[in-house]
This record gives C-alpha cells, structure tokens and sequence, in this order.
C-alpha cells in the first residue's frame, strides 16, 4: 500500500467524533469513557497559534515554511505544524495536514486577505465531500482538485468549491510571518474534514 493510499481515504478517521460527542455515547450507554482517554496528545492537537509549518515533500521537505521557498501559484505542497518549544511534528492527524502555496494577494478575495502572509496561504488537505487528501492541481485555473470525485477549490476564493461533490469550502489555516519563517496564527477558519453521511 502506497502513502497515498493510506492517506485517501484509508485513514477512517472520525471527523465527526467531537469530545462532546464521545462523552455522550457514554452517557447514552452507561459505558464509562475514562476523562484520560479524551485527552489529546501533543501530535494530535490542530495546528495551533505560534507553530511552525514544516514541508512534508518537495526541494525542501523537513525545512521551516519560509515565503521564498515558495514560488508564486505553485502546486501546492503538504506541510505539517510543529511546536517550536518541543519541536512535536502534529503528525498524529491527517487532519492537520495542510496544502500551502502562494499567491499574489492583492488577488485574494477580501475576507480571506487577513489569513494570508506574505501571499502564502495555507488550506487543509482533506476532501470535505469523503476525506481524500486534496493533492491535485490544475494550474491552468489555479485550483486545488481531489483525485476521488473532482472536487475543485478556488485558492484565490478561500477554497470555494468550483466543482465537483464536494458540499463546503476547505478549511483556511491562517498565517503570519515571523522573522521570515511562516507560522500558525490562529486555529483552522472554517471546519476541517467531512462529515460521514448514513
Ligand atoms: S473525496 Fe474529494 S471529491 Fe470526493
């Protein structure tokens, strides 16, 4: 089985599993779910405000997320969050995987300009129609496409979906730049994931 295999859709992560949610399957079925067990492990958590991006893949996988290592309107490329004080990769998720890229801001549509750094822009790599890593691109358009259904975001409208089954918009991760290196400025603006219809 390839990565990528494992990370479309093999990975049956529930997305729609909240901690609120689980405390209440236990209610629901007198089956005490231990505090311990709904506490998140530093790897698990979101990307959180102040970490580092750090690529996953490409000339500079392992490297701090800096602008100029991004050209403009590239396919986008997977990076993960890190804890600067700890340096704990948030790998414990597909659901922190984010797809960066840069664009020319100016370009970018007005509510979405604050989430942007320096034209770098990140979004989350999951598929909101059935969780397949978006990893896709056409660069005619300039949008992010999901290779199980053809979704498409536009990454100048906040990831609006432009095509496909996809029913939301990517969740937009937003950034600032500090001494030159790209970081998380606050939690993920919109949510991340799909959610399982039965
Ligand atoms: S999972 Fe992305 S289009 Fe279906």
């Amino acid at each position: 089985m390839s990565s990528s295999d494992s990370r479309n859709g093999k990975d049956r992560e529930a997305t729609t599993l909240s901690r609120r949610s689980i405390f209440k399957m236990g209610l629901a079925t007198g089956i005490a779910v231990p505090m311990s067990a709904l506490g998140q492990a530093p790897n698990r958590l979101r990307p959180q405000p102040g970490d580092q991006l750090v690529f996953e893949e490409g000339a500079n996988q392992d490297e701090l997320v800096r602008p100029e290592l991004l050209e403009l309107e590239q396919r986008p490329l997977s990076a993960l969050a890190r804890d600067p004080e700890t340096q704990v990769l948030r790998d414990g998720s597909r659901l922190n995987r984010v797809m960066i890229t840069r664009i020319d801001p100016q370009k970018l549509t007005a509510r979405y300009q604050a989430n942007a750094a320096e034209g770098v822009i990140a979004y989350s790599a999951v598929c909101t129609h059935t969780g397949c890593d978006v990893i896709n691109w056409d660069a005619g358009q300039l949008r992010m496409a999901c290779p199980c259904h053809e979704s498409q975001f536009d990454i100048y409208d906040g990831a609006n979906v432009v095509g496909g089954p996809a029913p939301r918009p990517l969740a937009m991760l937003p950034l600032e730049v500090v001494d030159g290196v790209v970081i998380v400025a606050a939690g993920f603006r919109g949510r991340v994931g799909f959610t399982q219809q039965f």
